[in-house]
């Protein structure tokens, strides 16, 4: 297939063009700056210059494929104080994507999240996108955001053949910046390895190369309208990934307190409070996805997040 990827040049779409292109697609994807171009070039991809925002671009890029998969997301802005901004942005990427190929039966696939999607007990491909309260009481940007993967979905009553992969909170790996660098760098900065409370809550976690295969077998073959879930681990508790950084770090392992979470974690307090496992049953009975790279624990113990003092 002829794949137009948006935020190929991210951490999940950095491993999921070299995945298309092992396996015999081609990729076209969306960058914004020179520096994305030139590592969408030397992966062996088509580049197509441009951002978010220019609609005729997403428009003409995604008739002109076989299928898109959209990654891209405005993270700078959505983590400076305007995530309703970033998330009005993908929202209108998304519609236009979705109407150019209406009519074609033709793969779009996006990204969205497992956190937060079903409080008390574990989440699964069958909850729904846009309803949890948890996810309400966060506000309107990520009420758009559910939105939109309910219009995606909605887009399989209209010939196109859509699916969501909800992704865990911690896509983890050798490079990562995300939560769990976060979770790494606020270790080193207090001079202790911190979990809220007694540590018990659950985050689901998968490692970017099996996320990444998951990807490539939805575009392949993920029925119109489905939901799946990149999880590898179910649940893996956020004491037992302070236990592991106190380890490599050499630092005491301390609980905070749900009052002092803020000050200690900052904008990461919210997102390490939560208790959300998730299955991904479904999806692996549904696609034959089977993750194959080490889970969440293994991948700490490898030492890579300790590597880089700027995590
Ligand atoms: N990683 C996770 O653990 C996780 C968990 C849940 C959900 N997700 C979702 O999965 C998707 C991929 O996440 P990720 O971790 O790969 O994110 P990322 O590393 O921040 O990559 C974001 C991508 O979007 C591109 N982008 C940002 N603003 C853009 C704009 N205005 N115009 C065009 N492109 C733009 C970036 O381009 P540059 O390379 O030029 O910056 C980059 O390619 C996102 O929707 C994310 O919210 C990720």
């Amino acid at each position: 297939m002829r794949v137009f990827v948006t935020g190929a040049s991210g951490w999940i779409g950095s491993a999921v063009v070299p995945e298309l292109i092992g396996a015999g697609h081609e990729v076209t994807g969306l960058a914004r700056s020179d520096a994305s171009a030139a590592a969408l070039a030397a992966a062996g991809a088509q580049v197509l210059h441009g951002t978010l925002d220019d609609l005729d671009g997403l428009r003409s890029a995604a008739a002109a494929s076989d299928g898109v998969i959209h990654l891209a997301f405005k993270h700078d802005i959505a983590f400076s104080g305007d995530f309703q901004g970033a998330a009005d942005a993908d929202r209108r990427a998304v519609e236009t994507i979705g109407e150019a190929l209406a009519g074609s039966d033709r793969p779009f696939v996006i990204a969205s999240g497992t956190l937060l999607l079903a409080a008390g007990r574990v989440g699964t491909e069958q909850d729904g996108h846009g309803l949890a309260p948890a996810v309400t009481a966060l506000g309107s940007g990520p009420r758009t955001r559910a939105a939109t993967a309910e219009i995606t979905l909605s887009l399989a009553s209209r010939g196109v053949r859509s699916s969501v992969v909800r992704l865990p909170p911690t896509c983890h790996g050798d490079g990562d910046h995300g939560f769990l660098a976060t979770l790494v760098g606020v270790a080193r900065d207090k001079g202790v390895s911190g979990y809220i409370g007694d540590g018990s809550n659950h985050w689901p976690a998968v490692h970017r190369l099996d996320a990444a295969h998951l990807f490539r077998l939805a575009l392949e073959k993920a029925p119109a309208g489905s939901t799946l879930h990149a999880v590898a681990d179910e649940g893996v508790p956020i004491r037992a990934i302070a236990e592991v950084i106190g380890r490599h770090l050499d630092l005491p392992v301390v609980a905070v307190s749900p009052d002092q979470a803020g000050e200690h974690f900052s904008w990461l307090a919210g997102f390490l409070a939560a208790d959300s496992p998730a299955s991904s049953a479904l999806t692996r009975e549904l696609l034959g996805w089977q993750p194959m790279h080490p889970g969440l624990i293994d991948d700490l113990d490898k030492g890579h997040y300790f590597h880089n003092p700027s995590a």
